[in-house]
């Protein structure tokens, strides 16, 4: 039995030997040599979208796809057949990076440390936001101290995120596909989603890109936030409608967004939201660096070659 890891991150493969499996890398720019179109597992990160489209058609051994991605979109998209390959993800491996990076983009937009550092690239000092300033104001975002943060998108990354939040004083709801108590966090339904809005915040989205997560924060749902309140997306850009997001930052319905991930990457620069003054963002740069990603790999090894139930499928 054959598996195929990518050279696209540091693997170390001995952590994989003693399942008898043969290990061999490839370079995920590239298509498969064709010695290697007999690979039944296939470990994926940052392919290119030829690389898998080519090994969609060639592979025709593959029963699994191991991507390193919490979200696989890229995976899901090359025309692999799904009765036939089982696809997993690597939700787990990026807990800490995105979460981190979310507390990050949380603490820029209620210290306005962006409004600081546009100022500081003009040479100005940015006098208004210095020096004694109204502290807890109802309707202001500009502490994380008793500010009500909504997670959209209640996983793994969520539950490292919350506690970190909890910590600075934070009052954090879910919002998921199902309703429950999860790690001591009160998580709601899309049901409830109106009422939630209206007393939001921060709106932290991490959720998946999918048919069903497709511009779930549309003009709608952005009215029904509070003026003062901010976006923050490190989940997937296709589950913000853009152009409703920019339109509600003209007109001044929402306090701000800090986006890390775009309906287009690389995003366009013809997009408006480089030019808004009250938006903060990152190239995808949350995640990028899956950890423990050979811990995951020989779990799932273990378990598909026991004929078992896999770890994080679809
Ligand atoms: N910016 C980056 O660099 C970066 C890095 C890593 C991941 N991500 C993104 O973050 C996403 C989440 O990662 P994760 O590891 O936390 O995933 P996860 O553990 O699978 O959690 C996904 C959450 O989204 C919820 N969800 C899925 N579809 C939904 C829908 N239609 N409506 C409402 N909620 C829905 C799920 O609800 P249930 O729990 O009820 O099923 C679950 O709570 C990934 O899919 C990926 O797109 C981005």
């Amino acid at each position: 039995m054959k598996l195929l890891y990518p050279t696209s991150l540091k693997l170390d493969p001995k952590l994989l030997e003693g399942f008898g499996a043969s290990l061999q890398s490839y370079n995920v720019k590239e298509n498969i040599p064709e010695e290697h179109t007999d690979a039944e597992v296939l470990i994926a990160w940052c392919n290119s979208p030829d690389n898998l489209k080519d090994a969609a058609s060639r592979l025709k051994n593959l029963k699994w796809i191991q991507s390193l991605a919490a979200g696989p979109n890229d995976v899901l998209n090359a025309g692999f057949d799904p009765k036939a390959i089982a696809i997993t993800t690597g939700s787990g491996l990026h807990d800490q990076t995105v979460a981190e990076h979310t507390l990050g983009l949380l603490l820029v937009s209620a210290r306005k440390f962006h409004l600081m550092r546009d100022s500081q690239t003009q040479g100005k000092w940015p006098g208004n936001l210095g020096g004694p300033q109204p502290d807890k104001e109802p309707g202001t975002f500009n502490t994380l101290s008793e500010a009500r943060i909504t997670v959209w998108g209640f996983g793994n990354i969520a539950k490292q995120l919350t506690p970190w939040l909890r910590a600075l004083g934070a009052d954090v709801k879910g919002i998921a596909r199902s309703a429950g108590v999860r790690d001591g966090v009160q998580v709601y339904s899309e049901d409830n989603l109106s009422e939630i809005l209206k007393e939001t915040d921060a709106l932290v989205m991490i959720l998946p890109g999918s048919d069903s997560t497709k511009n779930a924060l549309n003009a709608e749902r952005l009215k029904l936030l509070p003026k003062h309140a901010w976006v923050v997306n490190v989940g997937r850009g296709t589950c913000i409608d853009e152009d409703a997001l920019n339109s509600a930052l003209d007109n001044g319905e929402i306090g701000g967004a800090a986006l890390d991930v775009f309906a287009t990457e690389p995003l366009p620069e013809s997009s408006p939201l480089y030019k808004q003054k009250n938006v903060v963002l990152s190239p995808h740069a949350a995640g990028g660096r899956p950890r423990g990603a050979e811990g995951l790999i020989a779990e799932n090894l273990r378990r598909f070659l026991a004929k078992q139930e896999l770890k994080n499928a679809l």
